[in-house]
């Protein structure tokens, strides 16, 4: 990268000191996780940006699910801003409020609401968030998925509760199938561009997991022919995807987990073996070169960022050091305070699960 703007980054740092903390999620690109004081995935980051409340400034190079639970998470004299406001997610707009105000009506009128907890993934607007705390629900992120479902269907006597997961099929059908053990035919699919979600009021009656039609167009990438490739070309390879990945995908793997829990599998591999990984390119890359001692390949050819998380790149970052060094708050996350308590209760919930 540039070393003009290299040297522009450390200067506005040093300038700021303890009055900003810079938090990077994995899948930011080398030369911006360069001036990170923390990196995770996004269960960590929300505990971090909440366990911070010296730092004034809280810059988050995320997208923009991230930087308005930061907000959320943060004090009230805390200010949160994401370096470039076009690092949104494509999977989070697949739910819009309105939308799921109306699958919720759909769910009152097929008489089965009062047995529904919603379980929301942390990639979703703080608006959903807040549906999610009004309704007595929790989120969840990838590392916690499991503890989530188990915490929501514990919410309503045994074998009665449901849970509308929002908005990813993939994380809510893979957690639900390959680690609480429901069946695929426990799972209907609501499609919001429906009415009803295009499911009979029978079908809703019978699910256990009603789950939202979003996806990650990142992971959606990934396919079966992927990992029976790579397992032809690369004997003995282990597969290892992020459970965005199609149910399919994620079934045939080795292993599954978050972006923290694969950097952890890789930490403790044994040197010399062979990883192929289903996720985000900029980490994939970053794990290779981190792990000299393993093969560390790509699931698949396809190039995969994710162009929103590629968004905040070091022009941006510099120009939101520069302008925080120089008294001007810009590209500032705010959330709106009604959204925020709620979204804030359904957030507490996932912070209070167990372990
Ligand atoms: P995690 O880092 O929590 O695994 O999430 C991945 C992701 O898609 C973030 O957008
Ligand atoms: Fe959204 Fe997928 Fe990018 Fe994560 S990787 S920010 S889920 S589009």
């Amino acid at each position: 990268s540039d070393p003009g703007l290299v040297e522009r980054a450390r200067a506005a740092k040093a300038a700021l000191g303890d009055q900003v903390f810079v938090l990077g999620h994995h899948y930011q690109r080398d030369e911006v996780i360069e001036f990170a004081d923390v990196t995770g995935d996004s269960f960590k980051l929300a505990q971090q940006a909440a366990a911070r409340p010296d730092s004034p400034y809280i810059v988050f190079c995320g997208v923009h699910f991230m930087a308005e639970s930061a907000d959320v998470l943060t004090a009230e004299h805390q200010q949160v801003v994401l370096p470039d406001l076009a690092a949104g997610c494509s999977m989070a707009d697949m739910a819009a409020i309105s939308q799921v105000e109306d699958a919720w009506d759909d769910l009152v009128d097929a008489g089965v609401a009062d047995d529904v907890v919603p379980v929301s993934y942390m990639n979703s607007t703080a608006a959903i968030k807040a549906f999610t705390g009004r309704h007595g629900g929790t989120i969840c992120t990838s590392s916690n998925a499991r503890t989530a479902l188990d915490w929501a269907f514990a919410q309503r006597p045994a074998g009665r509760g449901k849970v509308l997961f929002l908005p990813d099929q993939h994380l809510g059908r893979n957690t639900a199938v390959l680690e609480l053990g429901l069946s695929l035919g426990d799972c209907v699919l609501f499609d919001p561009h429906k009415p009803m979600g295009g499911l009979t009021r029978e079908q809703l009656q019978n699910a256990r997991m009603i789950l939202w039609r979003g996806h990650c167009s990142v992971h959606g990438r990934f396919s079966l022919d992927s990992v029976n490739d790579v397992r032809e070309r690369v004997p003995g390879v282990q597969v290892l995807v992020h459970p965005e990945c199609r149910h399919e995908v994620v079934s045939a793997a080795d292993h599954v987990g978050s972006t923290e829990k694969i950097i952890q599998t890789l930490a403790a591999a044994p040197a010399g073996s062979s990883w192929a990984i289903g996720t985000e390119l900029n980490l994939v890359r970053r794990l290779a070169r981190e792990n000299p001692q393993l093969d560390v390949t790509f699931l698949d050819r396809t190039v995969c960022f994710c162009s929103t998380m590629n968004r905040i790149d070091l022009p941006h970052l510099v120009w939101s050091l520069e302008s925080l060094a120089a008294g001007r708050v810009v590209n500032r996350i705010v959330v709106d305070p009604d959204v925020a308590h709620w979204a804030r209760v359904a957030l507490d919930q996932m912070l209070a699960l167990p372990g």
